[in-house]
């Protein structure tokens, strides 16, 4: 699954949210997350976020790895 990290907060661009064809994308308080479950792994949003926010899990550099955490666990709180 991609994943969405720390420059996405505050930021909240949302030009991920038009690239998304099976709109897994959701909007949270101070930044989007991505559903793991509904997540095809197609990558269109990887490009379209100006702030590099998003990456495929594997990828997401170390220091911002929690988010890995923080985009599944926003799905599982709710
Ligand atoms: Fe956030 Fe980038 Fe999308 S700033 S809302 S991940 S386009």
């Amino acid at each position: 699954t991609f994943v969405i990290a720390l420059p996405c907060v505050d930021v909240k661009d949302k030009a991920c949210l038009d690239e998304c064809p099976v709109d897994c994308i959701y909007e949270g308080e101070r930044m989007l997350y991505i559903h793991p479950g509904e997540c095809i792994d197609c990558g269109a949003c990887e490009p379209a976020c100006p702030v590099e926010a998003i990456y495929f899990e594997d990828d997401t550099p170390e220091p911002w790895r929690p988010f890995n955490t923080a985009n599944d666990e926003f799905f599982t709180d709710l």
